[in-house]
């Protein structure tokens, strides 16, 4: 997990660099002809396993030519081709690509520079894949087996409103199941994505692909397994709820806390509020009032409590408007080499348990400023591979208000 945790960073850095670079795509039409054999010349691959750039985002395209590059990802065929390329032509060959429709028409013309479209018949599959589970998995994730939904980072239908998570809508199905396998087998590396296929079976990445072959000829579907999402906790909730008289002063009964500088701990991720439990013991994480409060709980108890608050129910505190913490948490800034918050504690601020990051949404904006503050600082200094205390060192006060109140807003 440090691993990749870490080139996931060294990653989300270089989108930054990668932006820094303004994109001609008049250069870029001169640099393609190169990836056409493999792209087409309108970015339409030539073959289902050489995926279409066609109308990509520009940011993610320059983002996976440098991990190309820096060997974070591996292809025997684009490692080769993005070795020699510069900063200056992964930024054209993006502006290229993107600047066509995803089915490599251009915006007044029509997809005749050739190249091809998918949908060669496959051989009998012993297992027919389904586009309907394949959606439902989609749209509702499945809790029971701690799958994420794609929704929140892919967008609808697979058309992503984020500029540094790539459009799945009108790539070659081929293509995209490869790309799951890759991260399920942790050849390709994203610790998003790595989380998320960890947990999928070949049936299910068969069925993404069965859906992506034509998003629209599936309706309206329900959750895949039919019920409800229901958590699963590795802890037990009551004798968590047992052991949390002593935590009721600050943090409520139910975990949301009515004091500024006290965090609200309901529905934090478990896996995070265990580590913090643990660390506030151990004195990983530098807290006097917090070391005393667990200082006798074993880590049975500490278990149980984080079932225990990840089970409640977080209500968000009314949170202050804030346009520039808005841009900052989606965009970052690339000048300054800021990571975009957005990365790793999700659109609406709900994080990623599974891959270590909190949810930081609806959560008293004092607490979150002080967070920040003690990461910029060191005295905060638990983050895996330090990559909150990077990513704070280069913050100004005014930018720790403005995410702090921002923050707060998310739902
Ligand atoms: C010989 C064939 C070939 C050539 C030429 C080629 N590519 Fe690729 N490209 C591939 C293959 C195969 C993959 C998929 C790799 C994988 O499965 O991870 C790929 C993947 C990519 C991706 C990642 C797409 C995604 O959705 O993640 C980008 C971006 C890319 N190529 C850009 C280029 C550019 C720009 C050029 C020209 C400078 C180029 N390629 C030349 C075969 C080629
Ligand atoms: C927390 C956000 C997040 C979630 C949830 C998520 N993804 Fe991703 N996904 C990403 C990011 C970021 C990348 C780009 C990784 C990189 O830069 O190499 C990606 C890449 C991919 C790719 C490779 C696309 C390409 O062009 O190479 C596929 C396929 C994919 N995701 C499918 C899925 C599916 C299916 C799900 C749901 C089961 C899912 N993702 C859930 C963030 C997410
Ligand atoms: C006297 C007040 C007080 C009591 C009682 C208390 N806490 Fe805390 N708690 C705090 C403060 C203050 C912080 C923030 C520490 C910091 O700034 O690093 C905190 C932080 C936490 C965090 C980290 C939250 C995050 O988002 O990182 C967890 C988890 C937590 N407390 C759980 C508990 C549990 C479980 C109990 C009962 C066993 C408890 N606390 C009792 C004051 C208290
Ligand atoms: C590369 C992933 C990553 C990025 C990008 C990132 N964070 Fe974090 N963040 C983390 C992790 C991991 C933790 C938890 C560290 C730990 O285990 O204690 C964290 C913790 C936090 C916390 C403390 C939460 C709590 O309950 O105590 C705040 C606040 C925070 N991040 C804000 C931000 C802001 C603002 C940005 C953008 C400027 C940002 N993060 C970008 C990974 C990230």
């Amino acid at each position: 997990m440090k691993k990749v945790l870490f080139s996931m960073v060294i990653g989300l850095g270089m989108v930054s660099q990668a932006n820094a670079f303004a994109g001609d795509a008049q250069a870029g039409k001169s640099k393609a002809a190169v990836c056409a054999a493999c792209h087409g010349s309108n970015g339409i691959g030539t073959t289902d396993t050489y995926p279409n750039l066609a109308g990509q985002h520009a940011d993610y395209i320059a983002k996976q030519l440098k991990a190309f590059k820096a060997g974070d990802r591996k292809d025997p065929l684009m490692s080769p081709m993005a070795a020699n390329l510069s900063d200056q032509d992964m930024a054209d060959l993006a502006a290229y690509f993107s600047s066509f429709n995803r089915d490599g028409s251009t915006a007044g013309g029509s997809a005749s520079e050739g190249g091809q479209t998918a949908a060669t018949a496959a051989p009998a599959p012993k297992f027919i894949p389904s586009a309907e589970a394949g959606k439902a998995l989609y749209e509702h994730g499945d809790a029971d087996r701690g799958i994420a939904s794609c929704v929140g980072c892919h967008g609808q239908d697979g058309n992503s409103d984020v500029l540094i998570n790539p459009n799945l809508a009108d790539q070659h199905p081929e293509y995209l199941e490869k790309q799951l396998a890759a991260f399920k087998a942790n050849t390709r590396h994203n610790a998003s994505m790595n989380a998320v296929a960890a947990n999928l079976t070949t049936e299910d990445i068969a069925n993404i692909g069965a859906y992506f072959k034509d998003t629209s000829a599936v309706g309206e579907v329900k959750a895949s397994t039919g019920k409800v999402a229901v958590k699963t906790l590795a802890g037990d909730v009551e004798l968590g709820k047992a052991k949390s008289a002593t935590c009721v002063a600050c943090h409520n009964a139910d975990g949301n806390s009515t004091v500024a500088m006290y965090p609200s701990i309901a529905g934090q991720g478990e896996a995070y509020l265990l580590k913090q439990l643990k660390e506030f013991k151990s004195g990983a994480r530098d807290n006097a009032i917090m070391a005393g409060m667990v200082a006798g709980l074993s880590e049975d108890d500490m278990q149980n409590l984080a079932a225990y608050f990840a089970s409640q129910t977080l209500k968000p505190v009314v949170g202050e408007e804030n346009a520039a913490g808005h841009k900052l948490y989606i965009g970052g800034d690339a000048e300054r080499g800021i990571t975009a918050c957005i990365a790793c504690h999700g659109v609406s601020g709900k994080g990623m348990d599974n891959a270590g990051f909190p949810a930081i949404g609806g959560q008293h904006p004092t607490y979150l400023k002080a967070q920040l503050e003690q990461f910029r600082s060191g005295v905060r200094a638990n983050d895996k591979n330090a990559m909150m205390q990077n990513i704070a060192a280069k913050l100004s006060d005014a930018d720790i208000e403005a995410l702090a109140n921002y923050m707060s807003t998310l739902k």
